[in-house]
């Protein structure tokens, strides 16, 4: 049998520590018909069989959380270097501004990497309420670091305001590029 594109087998490989990369996961494995699976609930056996994998792990001080996770994921599954496919997407509190993305790439992917894996940004938002222990401690450094700036950026000033009541900025058709270009 030939098999045509349809017979591609993707899966959604996603860490999320408060549920918006987990919501853009969700849309991505609909949108492709594709399985849907939490990292830390994988081992290698679960993602050897597939063509294309899809990893989406929300940005932690410009880290996509989990990647360097899942890569290592993918050597233990004894999968040849390129094959199956890898994509990859962030979801961060930020705008997404060329310049952070460029940003983004560079701290995450090898030059190598960056040709080989193509990377997409999403906007998720923050919620304090939703993060774990060890997420609010983290975090409530962070906004007493920013609070004692004597002139914040606008972004900064976004984020203060977060942590009073919760900013979501997810928006389902900034898929699409990841989508087509797994189709593709
Ligand atoms: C420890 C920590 C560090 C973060 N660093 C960044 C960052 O560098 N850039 C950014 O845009 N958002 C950053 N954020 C915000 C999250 O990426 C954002 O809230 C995201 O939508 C969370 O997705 P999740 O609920 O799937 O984990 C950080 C959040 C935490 C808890």
């Amino acid at each position: 049998m030939v098999s045509s594109g349809d017979d591609m087998r993707t899966i959604i490989v996603y860490s999320s520590i408060s549920g918006f990369t987990e919501r853009y996961a969700g849309w991505i494995a609909a949108a492709l018909g594709a399985d849907l699976r939490r990292l830390k609930e994988i081992g290698p056996r679960d993602i050897r069989d597939y063509d294309c994998i899809v990893y989406g792990g929300s940005l932690h001080a410009v880290g996509v959380y989990g990647l360097r996770k899942m890569k290592r994921l993918i050597e233990r599954a004894g999968l040849a270097r390129g094959a199956p496919r890898l994509l990859v997407f962030g979801v961060g509190a930020s705008p997404p501004k060329p310049e952070t993305i460029a940003q983004i790439r560079d701290a995450n992917f090898t030059p190598e990497e960056q040709e080989r894996i193509p990377f997409f940004y999403f906007r998720g938002g923050f919620d304090f309420s939703r993060l774990d222990p060890f997420h609010k401690v983290i975090m409530t450094l962070f906004k007493w670091k920013i609070a004692r700036k004597p002139t914040k950026t606008p972004d900064e000033l976004g984020m203060l305001k977060a942590y009073e009541s919760p900013a979501d900025f997810t928006d389902p058709a900034t898929i699409a590029g990841l989508v087509d270009t797994v189709r593709s």
